[in-house]
């Protein structure tokens, strides 16, 4: 929880994320006896109905899927979508099945449904969770208008290599910023009461530690200790289960040896045991089946029986779970285990009010979806959401008054691409290009456009039983390879124009699902393009479009602009263009460690000091070849003004492990321009039973100074948050010194220390 509030000119923050788990409401008196009734009237085929999830898009309107619901042999569907069309497969549950069971329907609503915000990796570097949750409470007006009540959403991997092309979808490499931004989802999405008619289930994915896979390629193994899963990839989702997420699915990969879908640590012992959630779990598409390929079950039935033993309630669009039937019938499923899950599947039934109001109201879907107020918070999302990364001699922001300017690129007009990866229900003619932003911010300049490259599509075949494509990736390709760009024209409009924005980057298609890339350059011909536009001598403001960060080390050394812009939704162009021409000011902040090249993945801040952390000669952590630091680190970011950091106070040299540990700094805005400055907190604990991370985020606020302003930002941080697992696995908080910095990054700030006295 992170609450902030103004004591006259101080700031002051009280971080707490170690409070108990917020026991879960999903459990009453009165839902457990409606639960009790229904499962004693139920076939041993109707409960196992509960745990099949099947997808519309190839079943819906086939009398299968409709005469399968009719028998109760379907508990919920995706890819179902539209009020009429969710509303039509919810009747033959309601009304001509047996036991009149509503269906839950659920969607891959991820950074909008026909709203679309910046990708998940774009709003994180806003460091703001409270426009996120706004962004994502729009999205479930929006998806629920449309008869989708459950979002396959938040994503809260954490990751660590940018190859793997679903970074995308998530908050980056920090558990503490992955943690705030996954409850500030779940808040989104489920608002105050899961059953209104604008609130949505959230399904927290994909649990546990996906990110990890092996050479950042997307299903690939996960291996890795308890510690690492339970210090960095599992506090995203402990966060989301507090914050009250109704459900979870499981991941694809093998972790540890067994299959996350079939991992009875992951989803019974921490999931039920340890944090008590209390909602329901449901498999990743086909996950179940693939239980064979992983080589752990020879036969669906076998996975399902793992799986449902393990913990998964549901199983996703693979049919498997229906083999539970004779399981159960002959005794090898227990009857205890399969009433459980069907129980926690009713239970959020229940909870999502879909008993009292099954259907949607056919007049919200015209009202709610591409509403003003959305379209406004994307904007403003997306503002909040691009990082300058270099701005050398201020070119940035740009005069309004130029005369004329040269929008170059092939990113710098293709709707589609501005909507990223898993882009819902969006269409791409919602999008403003960023050629069409400038052109409105600027009715009297001359704005003239080159293409200057196509991107081909790097599209694989799309894998049998895999999940459906995003829907822009069609559009994407087609966007991209049109015919006439040519680098001479592109050369030849820049030598017209007083300024150039140059757009380049990766087609939102290369970035997502089964988008893993074994290189971080830029597709295509792109880099050739850069290198021509630059040789003009012409000013050059490069702007980039990516889910991951690209290989940018000669546009570093060439460029004196840059802007790292990801995705931006549906308000890409004219976002981009308040911030480049100074409407609004950049404030966003990496996510992740920028690498410089592919050779230094895995990359990430709070790595550990190593025995050899540095020295003068070659015998130290490090490379022959190339630096070891990233391009530029976490948490980093620059705006149109300066800031200073001085006078760090530690209010509470010495804590008890049970204390509040209390430190302020003093920022200055020292420019000429207003500003944020996103303000961060990291601790170091010297001396642990297991070796620490050189510095680990605990705190962090955005501060807006006028020029010459300063304030005192206080944090206030609980010792147990400062804690880490000993090799037991038990959480300690260890006497002893420990670091802090109040820093505007994870490299610099100022720094100070304080003890935590022995018991
Ligand atoms: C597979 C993806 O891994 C998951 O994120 C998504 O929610 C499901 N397919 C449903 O589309």
């Amino acid at each position: 929880m992170l609450l902030a509030r103004k004591v006259s000119a101080i700031l002051v923050i009280l971080l707490c994320t170690c409070a108990p788990a917020v026991p879960q409401q999903f459990v009453d008196n009165a839902t457990e006896r409606r639960i009790d009734s229904l499962l004693k009237q139920m076939t041993i085929e109707e409960k196992v109905g509960q745990l099949v999830q099947l997808s519309g898009e190839s079943n819906h309107s086939t009398p299968r899927l409709d005469e399968m619901v009719k028998q109760g042999k379907v508990g919920s569907v995706l890819n179902v979508v539209g009020a009429e069309e969710t509303n039509a497969v919810q009747k033959i549950a309601v009304e001509q099945s047996r036991l009149k069971i509503p269906l839950i329907i659920g969607y891959d609503v991820i950074h909008g449904f026909r709203t679309i915000f910046p990708v998940p990796i774009a709003s994180a570097s806003s460091f703001d969770p409270q426009i996120i949750e706004q962004a994502q409470r729009v999205a479930a007006k929006e998806a629920t208008a449309a008869g989708v009540k459950w979002a396959f959403a938040p994503m809260v991997d954490i990751a660590r290599d940018p190859r793997w092309g679903r970074m995308v979808e998530g908050a980056g490499e920090d558990p503490y910023l992955g943690s705030m931004i996954a409850a500030a989802q779940v808040r989104g999405f489920q608002g105050e009461n899961m059953a209104n008619p604008d609130s949505m289930v959230a399904c927290t994915k994909h649990y546990a530690a996906y990110g990890a896979v092996e050479a950042g390629r997307d299903y690939n193994t996960v291996d890795i200790s308890e510690q690492l899963l339970r210090e960095i990839y599992l506090p995203p989702f402990h966060a989301a289960v507090k914050a009250g997420t109704g459900t979870l699915m499981a991941a694809f990969e093998d972790l540890n040896g067994v299959p996350a879908t079939a991992n009875h640590h992951t989803l019974t012992d921490i999931l039920r045991g340890e944090w008590n959630f209390q909602g329901f779990v449901d498999g990743d598409y086909g996950a179940v089946h693939e239980l064979i390929a992983h080589g752990v079950a020879q036969d669906d039935s076998q996975a399902s029986l793992k799986a449902i033993i393990a913990g998964l309630d549901m199983d996703m669009a693979d049919g498997a779970y229906s083999s539970l039937v004779s399981l159960a019938k002959s005794g090898k499923l227990a009857m205890p285990v399969l009433d459980e899950a069907v129980r926690r599947v009713l239970r959020i039934k229940f909870k999502a009010g879909l008993f009292d109001h099954p259907y949607t109201d056919l007049q919200r879907e015209q009202h709610d979806v591409l509403a003003p107020e959305g379209i406004q918070l994307a904007r403003k999302v997306a503002q909040e959401s691009m990082i300058l990364l270099k701005n050398e001699n201020d070119l940035l922001p740009l005069k309004k008054d130029v005369k004329t300017i040269a929008v170059i690129g092939p990113l710098a007009d293709s709707k589609a691409d501005q909507l990223g990866s898993w882009a819902s229900n969006g269409r791409a003619e919602d999008a403003i290009t960023p050629l069409e932003g400038i052109k409105t911010k600027l009715p009297q300049a001359e704005v003239l456009y080159a293409k200057g490259v196509d991107i081909m599509s790097m599209e694989k075949q799309p894998l049998a039983g895999a999940a459906p494509a995003p829907s822009t990736a069609t559009g994407v390709a087609q966007a991209n390879t049109g015919a006439g760009a040519s680098i001479d024209e592109a050369v030849k409009t820049v030598q017209k124009a007083d300024v150039t924005i140059l757009f380049l980057g990766e087609l939102a298609a290369m970035t997502g699902e089964a988008s893993s890339r074994a290189y971080l350059d830029f597709p295509g011909k792109q880099m050739d393009l850069l290198q021509a536009v630059v040789a003009t001598g012409k000013p050059v403001v490069l702007v980039l479009e990516s889910g991951r960060p690209l290989d940018i080390r000669w546009a570093n050394e060439h460029v004196p602009a840059i802007m790292q812009a990801w995705f931006l939704g549906v308000q890409s162009g004219n976002a981009l263009a308040d911030v480049l021409f100074g409407d609004a000011s950049p404030s966003a902040r990496l996510p992740l460690s920028w690498p410089r090249t592919v050779g230094q993945i895995p990359i990430y801040y709070n790595h550990k000091s190593t025995g050899r952390p540095s020295s003068p000669d070659r015998w130290h952590t490090g490379y022959l070849d190339e630096s070891k630091e990233p391009l530029f680190p976490f948490g980093y970011g620059l705006t149109y003004t300066t800031f200073k950091y001085v006078n760090l106070h530690v209010e509470t040299p010495t804590v008890s492990s049970t204390g509040m540990i209390h430190v302020s700094g003093e920022i200055q805005n020292t420019g000429q321009r207003e500003g944020t400055e996103v303000v961060q907190l990291y601790v170091h604990n010297r001396v642990a039973p297991t070796s620490r991370p050189v510095r680990e985020l605990k705190g962090f606020t955005r501060v807006t100074l006028a020029p010459g302003q300063s304030k005192a930002v206080e944090f206030f941080i609980a010792a147990q948050d400062v804690g880490s697992y000993d090799t037991d696995m038990k959480w300690v908080v260890p006497s002893g010194t420990y670091d802090v910095w109040v820093a505007p990054n994870s490299a610099e700030g100022i720094q100070g220390t304080f003890e935590v006295a022995a018991k």
